[in-house]
């Protein structure tokens, strides 16, 4: 039987293109000893990748070349040669970009492969879900009334934090990239005003007209002018989280923007940096919240699903075009 590999090729300047990816066509590999047979199901492509795709210093190390590219991935144990795992067992875990490959089971953790769908473990269930959680309400202790301002809103981890608000009573003000996202953030996922950052002209000016009480709580997916316009809003004691900064992840040159410290000072603002790692010891708490959630229908899952081994380069290509409503996963 062939299995395919994807290779990380070529280090990319600004937005990657497919140049950076090469397929390769081996036999499927056979478990040693110690060792599972595993089947792809789902392939987890994330904004993080981006950043690993740089031989630069960052909190986790670069790709090598030459060498799979690696992502969140739920898999199905098709053979076992490891105690700890049994044939059809559905697993997730840290692994490569490959139809098939063998692993000694290190980092794999058995998910309920009667939950559907079984990407969940990488949306909901899985990182973007914790970061979401643990981002939100660990870091900064949201109080009902607060407004809290999530940019990146229908994405994975927008969505959630969104929906997660609403929960603890927050007016909710989401922040992307078209109408139909505008819409469905309204209509479907409870967010009280949203923006397309696309249309609006000085978001400064749009920020203000539906946060009439000011910005209590900025969940920043994204960075860049958007968020200039967001912290032009902040209340006295605002909390400002940096989960993410997509708009600059391809930039060449960082370009430059306002200086903040005169407004974080006036407002006796803060303003933190947030690794999901970093909270590690939280997880199985996080997990167990989210999953009641989830099971109760207090957090709606949304996913975008593209089919077929051969679009992942493209799924991930899709991220930094917004081509996804939540969490962006290909379907082996
Ligand atoms: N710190 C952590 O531990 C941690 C963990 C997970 C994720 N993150 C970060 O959190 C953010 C969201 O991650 P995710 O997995 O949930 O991805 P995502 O939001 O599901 O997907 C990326 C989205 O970013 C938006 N986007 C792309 N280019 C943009 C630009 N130039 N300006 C503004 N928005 C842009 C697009 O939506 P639009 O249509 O709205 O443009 C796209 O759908 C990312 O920055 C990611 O790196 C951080």
């Amino acid at each position: 039987m062939k299995n395919r590999t994807i290779i990380f090729e070529k280090r990319p300047v600004g937005k990657p293109t497919n140049e950076v990816f090469k397929f390769v066509e081996e036999t499927v590999p056979q478990p040693e000893n110690g060792e599972v047979l595993l089947k792809t199901v789902y392939v987890s492509v994330d904004p993080y990748l981006r950043g690993r795709m740089n031989n630069s210093k960052s909190y986790v190390d670069p790709f090598n070349l030459n060498e799979p590219i690696t992502s969140g991935i739920v898999a199905e144990v098709i053979e076992s040669k490891n105690s700890q795992f049994a044939k059809g067992d559905v697993v997730a875990g840290m692994l490569g970009w490959s139809e098939y490959q063998v692993s000694d089971g290190a980092g794999l953790y058995k998910v309920n492969s009667n939950v559907t769908p079984l990407s969940v473990y990488q949306g909901i269930l899985g990182m973007p879900g914790l970061t979401a959680y643990l981002g939100f309400t660990e870091i900064r202790q949201p109080k009902a009334g607060e407004t809290l301002v999530v940019s990146g809103a229908a994405g994975a981890v927008g969505l959630l934090v969104g929906q997660i608000g609403k929960l603890l009573g927050c007016h909710v003000v989401g922040i992307a990239g078209s109408d139909e996202k505008v819409e469905l953030l309204k209509s479907e996922f409870g967010f009280d005003e949203a923006i397309n950052y696309k249309t609006t002209k000085r978001m400064n000016k749009s920020i203000a007209e539906v946060c009439p009480n000011g910005v209590d709580i900025y969940f920043d997916n994204v960075g860049g002018e958007i968020s200039d316009g967001v912290i032009m809003n902040i209340n006295k004691f605002a909390r400002i989280i940096i989960c993410g900064a997509i708009s600059l992840y391809n930039e060449t040159r960082i370009p430059m923007g306002p200086r903040l410290q005169g407004s974080l000072l006036v407002n006796s603002a803060l303003m933190k940096g947030f690794i999901v790692n970093d909270y590690s010891a939280q997880f199985p708490k996080t997990i167990v919240q989210l999953t009641k959630w989830f099971l109760e229908g207090k957090l709606k899952n949304k996913e975008t699903v593209v089919e077929g081994f051969e679009n992942i380069p493209n799924a991930f290509i899709g991220l930094f075009e917004g081509s996804n409503i939540g969490k962006m996963m290909v379907k082996i």
